[in-house]
């Protein structure tokens, strides 16, 4: 075994070669939390429940072949709580951790680790959780202090891994070893919390990115960012009332906000209720602001009530702001802000069913046409990012299954056909990550990767699927030393 210096050493640059660890090295860390009492709860249980054990593993075994020609790492976040919670428990809310996987020469290797948040490390200290859950009841003298867990999604750009959380400033994290860097505020710049959903132009180089405030106006910041990493402009938007906006959308032009009625109140908190609550009666609107304008130069459109966790894409067609993304008509109830009754959570994945709508915003007249594009239920949805904020041709989305997706959907929004990936029978993914293939002329010329969990076997792999070949079973399946709990988004770092 190396020791910890030698080991960053010879991880962070081999032979000109990034790998993710030397051959045959497995480094657990002792994790206190291990023989603890973990409370009944929906998301702790099945895979949903975190895992303990940090591990690096070169030479995976593979099933099929790696591409050849990829060499990159596919990083995922998602929730891993270190410790029980202190009383109620959301998905949302676990410990930031991420998964890797390095591809390189038809090769494969694998590193996880807990992402050392200031929260995480004031935790692991004391030995035990410390804060609060949002679905916990506020007792209306000390205001709760809540994790900023980085547990959300990745953002690669100008060479910076930086984890994110909606509520808070980014975490650095370093490539390739995963260790934690700290809180990343673009040298003091950053004036509001960082979306996990911000958006790299592909032609630019820049990324748009905002921020909502629950508590204090303006409820609404935005910001762009330059393709060197600076931030150059930060402006805010004006909203009647706070409320939970996880994602956006970019064209080449314009910046698309969805203000949606899943509504922050701090007095309904106060009275026992949920602190967020889906409230059709506020309203819902589509904004549209030119990239680099003024908030108040926002355009609203108003449109009946729903709720929108991800986009998939927008973009111009003539004189109309064309939107797709994941919609349900109201807030899912399966991750709502409410503490169940009798102490664990119940989703139903049937309530929460979110379908791939489109938004048409005409700028001239002011209306607005919308529809369903398919009646399956699909989240996650990702394309080929090297089209993002232009028309296209092809979105890919996860299949609502019975605990988490049990396929990958294709779209031809062209041809207004799809096809479908099925993971197999008790076989759960998560979302399918589009990687061009390098060269690629064509928009579907790659691959999607997305973790799978057998639960035939309690184990996990990465899944390679051709999207050229779609339905086809998987190019690869990597198969991974440990488990890889249910988890939210992921990105491919080109490293060729
Ligand atoms: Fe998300």
């Amino acid at each position: 075994m190396l020791d910890r210096r030698e080991f960053l050493a010879a991880s962070a640059f081999a032979g000109g070669v990034w790998v993710l660890g030397q051959p045959g090295e497995c480094r657990a860390e002792p994790v206190p939390s291990a023989s603890q009492k973990w409370p009944r709860n929906y998301f702790l249980q099945g895979n949903f429940a975190p895992v303990s054990e940090e591990v690096t593993e070169t030479e995976l075994k593979v099933i099929g072949q790696v591409p050849k020609e990829l060499h990159g790492v596919f990083v995922r976040n998602g929730p891993n709580p270190q410790f029980p919670p202190l009383r109620h428990y959301h998905w949302f809310e676990g410990d930031g951790m991420l998964h890797a996987v390095l591809l390189r020469d038809g090769k494969a290797s694998y590193r996880n680790r807990w992402i050392r948040t200031e929260g995480w490390k004031e935790e692991r200290q004391a030995g035990k959780a410390l804060y609060p859950s949002f679905l916990d009841p506020l007792d209306g003298t000390n205001p709760p202090r809540f994790k900023n867990t980085a547990n959300t999604s990745v953002l690669w750009h100008h060479g910076r891994l930086l984890a994110l959380w909606e509520g808070g400033p980014p975490t650095e994290v370093r490539l390739p070893d995963l260790e934690t860097v700290g809180l990343y505020t673009f040298g003091g710049k950053l004036k509001h919390p960082f979306t996990a959903h911000p958006k790299v132009d592909p032609v630019t180089g820049e990324v748009l990115c905002f921020g909502y405030n629950l508590v204090a106006k303006p409820y609404l910041q935005y910001s762009v960012i330059a393709p060197w990493g600076q931030i150059i402009s930060t402006t805010a938007i004006d909203l009647p009332r706070p409320v939970m906006m996880h994602d956006f959308a970019v064209t080449a032009n314009y910046t698309v906000f969805l203000d949606l009625p899943e509504v922050f109140s701090l007095e309904r908190a106060l009275r026992g209720q949920p602190v967020l609550k889906f409230e059709p009666d506020a309203g819902a609107r589509i904004g549209i602001l030119p990239r680099k304008a003024d908030g108040t130069t926002i355009r609203w459109f108003t449109i009946p009530p729903c709720y929108v966790f991800h986009t998939l894409n927008a973009w111009e067609e003539g004189d109309e702001v064309v939107v797709v993304a994941c919609r349900t008509k109201q807030f899912p109830q399966s991750v709502e802000f409410a503490p169940p009754s009798d102490g664990s959570a119940h989703p139903n994945p049937q309530d929460s069913e979110a379908v791939l709508y489109q938004w048409r915003c005409h700028l001239k007249t002011g209306k607005v046409v919308e529809g369903p594009l398919d009646d399956r239920g699909t989240e996650f949805p990702r394309v080929n990012e090297r089209l993002l904020g232009r028309r296209t041709r092809f979105g890919y989305c996860g299949r609502s299954g019975s605990e988490m997706f049990d396929g990958l959907v294709k779209y031809d929004l062209v041809k207004q056909t799809h096809l479908v990936h099925g993971h197999g029978a008790g076989r759960f993914g998560g979302e399918g990550v589009f990687v061009p293939r390098p060269d690629a002329k064509a928009e579907d010329d790659g691959w999607l990767m997305t973790y799978v969990f057998d639960r035939n076997t309690g184990k996990s792999e990465l899944v390679v699927v051709d999207c050229r070949d779609f339905a086809a079973p998987p190019v690869a399946r990597i198969l991974l030393p440990v488990r890889v709990p249910y988890g939210f988004h992921g990105i491919w770092v080109d490293l060729s």
